[in-house]
Parts: C-alpha cells; sequence; structure tokens
C-alpha cells in the first residue's frame, strides 16, 4: 500500500501536539476504515447511568464496541432464567449512537459462569442434558434478543490448553469434548446472519493456534462457518514477539482463517520472573513497588517504546490486512485498563492509546500518522 497522509492523520498530529484533551472528528477508526474495523470495550459504568457522549473518545475513536463485562453470563443471567439486559441494551443504543458495529462478549466460556449453571439444588453437577437446556436457553435469549443487532459473537472463549489441547472445564466434563459445537449451533440458529468467532489468548503460539484450526475445522465438519478467530493480544512490552504474532497470523491465512484482534493492550509493567505471560484471569501475583514503576507516569523512554511496538503491530496487521476484519483495544483510557490489576493488583500501567486524561498518547500519533 502506498504511504498515504491523511487529513485526518495531520489533525490528529495537531491534537497530540497541542495536547489537547479533545477528540478528533474522526478517529483512528477511519484512519484504518479500508482496511479492518477498530473497537473498543466498553466498561461497565459508561453503561449504567448516562451515555458516553458523541464525541466522547469511544464514541469518535472507534467503529466497534464490545463490553467489557455486561454481556458475560454473570451479569446477563446470575440466577437461572433471570436475565439482566439493561447494561447490554445500553452498548446497543451507544452503538447506535456511535454508528459502529456491536461485538457480543461472550456466550461460552469458564470464566465469569456462575456456579449455578453447572449444578442442581444439591450443589452436584446436572447432567449432559440439564446443561445443554440451560446453555441453549442462554444463548437463544441472548443472540435472540439482539438479533440484527450484534455485528459477531465470541461464542465459544478460551477452550484451549497452551498445548491446543481442549481445556478441562464444567463444560467439557459435562457435555463432552463436542461442547463448544453446540454452542455455535445455537448461536446459528438464534441469529444466522450474525458472525460467529472462536477467542482465545496466547494465540501467537503454534501449538495454540494450531488447536484453534484444528477447532474450526471441526466446527467446519459439523456445518458450522467460524467467521474469526480472536487473537486476544494481551501484550507487554516484553513479549511476545512480533516473530511469533507474524507466524499466527500466517498460519491462520493460511488455513483460510480470517482473523480478529480482539482484546489489545500492551502492558509496560515488570512482572516477576516466574509469572508466565497470558491472560488467565485467574492469574495473580503479590504487589510490591518494583513491579509498578510508573506510579508518577510513563517515562519518555517507555512512552517511545510503547508506541514503536504499536507502530510495528499496526504494521503487521496492515500486512495481513486481507485476513484481518477488525483490531479492538480493551478499553480506552489508561485509567480504565484492567491492566491496572491484572495480574497484580493495584499498579498503574500505561497499555493504551489514551492517558489517564483522555489526551492521546505518541502510540496514537504512531498509529494515526501514517498508514504504509
Ligand atoms: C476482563 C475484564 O477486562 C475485567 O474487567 C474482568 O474483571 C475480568 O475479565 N480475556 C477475556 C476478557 O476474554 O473477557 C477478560 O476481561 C480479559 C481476558
Amino acid at each position: 500500500m502506498a504511504t498515504k497522509i491523511t487529513p485526518f492523520a495531520i489533525s490528529a498530529l495537531l491534537v497530540v501536539l497541542s495536547g489537547s484533551a479533545s477528540a478528533a472528528p474522526e478517529g483512528i477508526a477511519s484512519v484504518y476504515e479500508d482496511s479492518f474495523l477498530v473497537g473498543t470495550a466498553i466498561k461497565s459504568s459508561d453503561l449504567t447511568g448516562n451515555l458516553p457522549a458523541k464525541n466522547s473518545l469511544p464514541c469518535s475513536e472507534f467503529n466497534a464496541l464490545t463490553a467489557e463485562n455486561a454481556m458475560k453470563w454473570q451479569h446477563i443471567q446470575p440466577a437461572p432464567g433471570q436475565f439482566n439486559f439493561a447494561m447490554a441494551d445500553q452498548l446497543i443504543a451507544l452503538a447506535q449512537q456511535c454508528g459502529a458495529r456491536v461485538i457480543g462478549h461472550t456466550l461460552l466460556w469458564h470464566q465469569q459462569t456462575p456456579a449455578w449453571v453447572f449444578e442442581d439444588e444439591q450443589g452436584n453437577p446436572v447432567s449432559r442434558e440439564v446443561l445443554l437446556v440451560r446453555l441453549r436457553e442462554h444463548i437463544h435469549t441472548l443472540v435472540g434478543r439482539y438479533k440484527g443487532k450484534v455485528y459477531g459473537w465470541d461464542v465459544v472463549n478460551e477452550a484451549l490448553n497452551e498445548d491446543g489441547s481442549l481445556r478441562d472445564t464444567p463444560w467439557r466434563r459435562i457435555l463432552g469434548d463436542d461442547f463448544y459445537v453446540h454452542a455455535f449451533r445455537f448461536a446459528k440458529e438464534a441469529d444466522p446472519e450474525a458472525q460467529l468467532y472462536y477467542n482465545d489468548f496466547n494465540m501467537y503460539k503454534p501449538a495454540k493456534v494450531a488447536g484453534a484450526v484444528k477447532l474450526v475445522k471441526q466446527l467446519g465438519d459439523a456445518g458450522i462457518k467460524v467467521d474469526a478467530v480472536g487473537m486476544q493480544a494481551h501484550y507487554s512490552l516484553f513479549y511476545p514477539s512480533l516473530s511469533d504474532i507474524e507466524q499466527s497470523m500466517k498460519t491462520l491465512r493460511n488455513a483460510g482463517v480470517r482473523i480478529a484482534i480482539t482484546e489489545l493492550d500492551i502492558s509496560v509493567l515488570p512482572l516477576p520472573d516466574d509469572a508466565f505471560s497470558g491472560a488467565d484471569i485467574t492469574q495473580s501475583f503479590a504487589a510490591h513497588p518494583v513491579y509498578d514503576p510508573y506510579v508518577e507516569g510513563l517515562p519518555a523512554t517507555q512512552q517511545h517504546q510503547l508506541a514503536e511496538l504499536y507502530q510495528q503491530l499496526f504494521a503487521l496487521f496492515l500486512k495481513y490486512a486481507d485476513s484481518v476484519d477488525r483490531v479492538t483495544f480493551w478499553g480506552t483510557t489508561d485509567a480504565d485498563s484492567w491492566r491496572n490489576n491484572w495480574p497484580i493488583r493495584g499498579r498503574t500501567d500505561h497499555p493504551l492509546l489514551f492517558d489517564r486524561n483522555g489526551r492521546p498518547k505518541a502510540a496514537y500519533e504512531a498509529i494515526t500518522r501514517h498508514i504504509d
């Protein structure tokens, strides 16, 4: 692609240089609109009171919105048959106001799913039949309600181990090895037009991405098309390598599988040596000041490193633009990022494009300045 300096890129640069907190009129999504959607995750507190305004960052910068938590099972159906749609409805309203697509996250996951789903009244595991009915009811109710309004669903989240085998979860234990096929089938029944995705972390690992390709093929054999595989992309300044990410993108492209980058953030903070990379939300390490060095702000060197890495990543996404449908950031400003609390609670991380005051960072400038 030829180097293109768009009028927006220039105005974005001016916003950065002037340090203005106001959003640019079009946003990062417009810079990439010929290549892929650019999305963000909306936190629940933005879906409970007044909606973010039309000129707020989530609305003005992005054209795809995912609920960070509001559509997860524990929020949408906390007790049997008790559906709480208020926040999810607000997400749809926000997307309509912003002219953005809605991405539903997520229908089947072993995390943030209440224990009752897998248990009878005595606390014993339910039968396969009972769990299938519960899964069907959940998916039909949720996907059915937003039929035609949700562009695509993360149908199954994190079903794979690091070696690409199926993870041991209550879903698999009770339903069997084809548990994920049922989730996709129910979603397809409920909204045949919606896109359906498989989503996971550490997809830069060859074995794990191979597992995802296998899963997509098995779903294909069962007559279900997976529209994209989601690479969550909870990265850090220290891992993974760009070449590992590219290798996985190549594997997916060669297998004819489309790609969505679904939860992009880049932590700048150090971790204990024994911390393994990933995004298992149950991972937790003890806090220590040594792991929280940028409480007062991100020094210029790290700010620059972050910008450079974002620029390289977006260059890679553009290189694979014929296979990449969407790049979604897991949040908009550093103040809201889950990385402040994971995998060590209470830190001050700086993983996103906008700082704690909503000002665009050097990383924003780096990926909106030009497109190669
Ligand atoms: C995270 C949210 O950002 C947090 O607010 C919540 O406490 C835990 O979950 N993989 C996923 C996301 O698919 O749903 C997770 O989101 C991050 C890891």
